[in-house]
C-alpha cells in the first residue's frame, strides 16, 4: 500500500503532560509547539503530501479565559517565528476553520501564512484553528441552499461531491490516516464528513511526548491495514 496522502492529528494531552510534572498547563501548551514544529518537519521529509493538525476546535473556547488567550498567543508566536522558516522550506500553509469570530491580528496572521506560502510546492501544513465539523458542514450547507435559491445549481445537484467542494477541505484530499495522542478515542467534532474512510490510531502518549519516530510507526501500522472502502479484499476476488 501507497503512503498516505493526507495525516490528520488530534494532539490531546498537552494539559495531562503538564500535570504530571507539576507544571502549569500552558508549559503543556508550549512543549506541545515544539513537537509539532518537529513532526511538520518529519512529515515533509517523509513525503507526506497533507498534514493536517489540530490547534483550536471551536469547543476550546469554553476553556478558562487565561488558558485561550495563551492558545492564541502560541499560534501568533509561532507564525510570526517560523512562517519564514516554513516558507523557505517550501510548506504550503492552509487554514481550515471560522475565521469570523478570531481576533482581527489572528486573521491577519492567518492570511498572511496563506499568502505568502500559497505557490510552495512541498507538504501542506493544514491547521485547523477554530475549527469544528458541524460548524464546517452547516457553513458548507448554507452556501449549498444560496446556490440553489441563486439558480446556480439545482435540488438535482446535490451530491456529496456538492456537498465537499464547499467545505473548507475543498481541494484537499480526505485524510488516510487520523492520529490522536494521549489515549482517548472520540473524533471530537474533527473532519467529521472528511473521516468517512479514514483509518484511525490512537496513541497512548501525550501529545508533547510525540516525536517522529510515532510517526513513522503509524505510517508501518497504516501499511499493515488494508482499506477496503466498502468493497471486498482484492486476494477475496481472486479466489
Ligand atoms: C489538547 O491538550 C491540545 C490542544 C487544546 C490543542 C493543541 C495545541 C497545541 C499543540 C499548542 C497550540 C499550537 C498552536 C500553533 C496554536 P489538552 O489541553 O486538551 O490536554 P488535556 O486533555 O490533557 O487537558
Amino acid at each position: 500500500m501507497s503512503n498516505p496522502r493526507h495525516i490528520a492529528i488530534i494532539m490531546d494531552g498537552n494539559g495531562r503532560w503538564a500535570k504530571a510534572r507539576g507544571l502549569p498547563r500552558t508549559a503543556g501548551h508550549k512543549a506541545g509547539v515544539d513537537a509539532l514544529r518537529e513532526v511538520i518537519r518529519a512529515a515533509g521529509k517523509m513525503d507526506i503530501p497533507f498534514l493536517t493538525l489540530f490547534a483550536f476546535s471551536s469547543e476550546n473556547w469554553s476553556r478558562p479565559r487565561s488558558e485561550v488567550t495563551d492558545l492564541m498567543g502560541l499560534l501568533k508566536l509561532f507564525i510570526r517565528r517560523d512562517l519564514a522558516d516554513l516558507h523557505r522550506e517550501n510548506v504550503r500553509v492552509r487554514i481550515i476553520g471560522e475565521r469570523q469570530d478570531l481576533a482581527k491580528d489572528i486573521r491577519g496572521l492567518l492570511d498572511e501564512a496563506e499568502t505568502l506560502t500559497v505557490r510552495n510546492t512541498g507538504l501542506t501544513l493544514v491547521i485547523a484553528f477554530n475549527y469544528g465539523s458541524r460548524n464546517e458542514i452547516t457553513r458548507a450547507v448554507q452556501r449549498l441552499v444560496a446556490d440553489v435559491a441563486s439558480g446556480v445549481i439545482t435540488h438535482e445537484d446535490i451530491t456529496p461531491e456538492a456537498i465537499s467542494v464547499r467545505l473548507d477541505t475543498a481541494d484537499i484530499p480526505d485524510p488516510d490516516l487520523i492520529i490522536r495522542t494521549s489515549g482517548e478515542m472520540r473524533l471530537s467534532n474533527f473532519l467529521l464528513w472528511q473521516a468517512a474512510y479514514s483509518e484511525f490510531m490512537f496513541l497512548p502518549c501525550y501529545w508533547p511526548d510525540f516525536r517522529p519516530s510515532h510517526l513513522a510507526e503509524a505510517i508501518e501500522t497504516f501499511h499493515m491495514r488494508e482499506r477496503r472502502f466498502g468493497g471486498v479484499a482484492a486476494q477475496e476476488i481472486a479466489l
